[in-house]
C-alpha cells in the first residue's frame, strides 16, 4: 500500500486539540506527566541555549524546557493548529523567550546555523517519508555545527512480536504512518543527512525513545 499524508493523524485540531494536555494524561492513565518531564531532562539543555520546537504542541514542553535554557536561553516553538497555538499563548505569556511562530515545519525553513538543539516530538511518525527527509533537512540546517537532533517519538522494533496493547495502540488507535516509521530505521536516516553521534533514551519497555544525534563540526 502506497502511504499517503492524507492518512496522516499528525495536525491535531478541533476538541482534541484543545484538551490535548488533559487527554494525554487520561489516555496514558497518568504517565504522561512524569514521562516527559524525564524525557526532556534527558535533552541535557544547558542554561542560554536556543532551542527550535518543530510541531510544539500546547506549550507544555515548552515550559518543561525553560527551567533548563533559564532566561537567557530561548525556544522557537513551530505549530500550524490553530488550538495548540492559543493554549501555547495562553500557558506561555509570561515568559517573552519562548516564542511561537505559525510555520508549517514541513516546508523549507529560513534558518541556518542558528540553534544548539532542535527537538520534535510525537510528530516526525506521522508524515511520509519524503516529508521526514525534509523536516531532518531543516533540522540539519538549522543546527549550529555541534547542535543536537533530539526526536521523541516511538523506537524502532518489531510490532508483530511487541506486547498486544502496544500493537493495538499501533495498529487501531495511531495512523499506519506510525508503524512505516517504526518499521525504518531512524539512526540510518538521521545518517543520510549527516549526523552522527548518537545517543539514545528508552521509555515504556523500549518502545519510545529519545534518539539525539549531532551535527558534525564540519
Ligand atoms: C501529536 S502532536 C505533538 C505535540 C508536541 N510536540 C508534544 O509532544 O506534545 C503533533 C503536533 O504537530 C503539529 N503539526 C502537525 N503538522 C505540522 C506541520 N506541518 N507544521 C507544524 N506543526 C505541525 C500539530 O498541530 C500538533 O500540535
Amino acid at each position: 500500500m502506497e502511504l499517503t499524508q492524507d492518512i496522516s493523524k499528525v495536525e491535531v485540531k478541533g476538541l482534541e486539540a484543545k484538551y490535548y494536555d488533559i487527554l494525554m494524561n487520561i489516555i496514558t492513565v497518568g504517565w504522561y506527566p512524569s514521562f516527559i518531564k524525564k524525557a526532556i531532562g534527558d535533552l541535557e539543555l544547558k542554561e542560554g541555549e536556543r532551542l527550535l520546537d518543530l510541531g510544539a504542541g500546547t506549550g507544555r514542553n515548552a515550559l518543561l524546557m525553560r527551567e533548563y535554557i533559564g532566561r537567557s536561553g530561548e525556544v522557537r516553538a513551530l505549530e500550524i493548529g490553530a488550538e495548540m497555538q492559543e493554549t501555547f499563548r495562553r500557558k506561555t505569556s509570561g515568559y517573552s523567550n519562548l516564542i511561537l511562530e505559525n510555520r508549517r515545519i514541513d516546508e523549507p525553513l529560513p534558518y541556518h546555523e542558528e540553534f544548539d538543539c532542535v527537538f520534535i516530538s510525537f510528530v516526525l511518525h506521522g508524515f511520509i517519508q519524503e516529508k521526514r527527509d525534509r523536516i531532518i533537512e531543516n533540522a540539519f540546517r538549522a543546527l549550529k555545527p555541534g547542535g543536537r537532533f533530539a526526536i521523541l517519538d516511538y523506537a524502532n522494533f518489531d510490532v508483530d512480536r511487541a506486547p498486544r496493547w502496544v500493537r493495538f495502540a499501533i495498529r487501531k488507535v495511531e495512523c499506519p504512518l506510525a508503524e512505516d516509521f517504526i518499521r525504518r530505521d531512524t539512526r540510518e536516516m538521521l545518517g543520510n543527512h549527516g549526523f552522527n553521534s548518537f545517543k539514545e533514551s528508552l521509555y515504556l519497555k523500549g518502545h519510545i525513545r529519545l534518539l539525539m544525534a549531532a551535527k558534525p563540526l564540519d
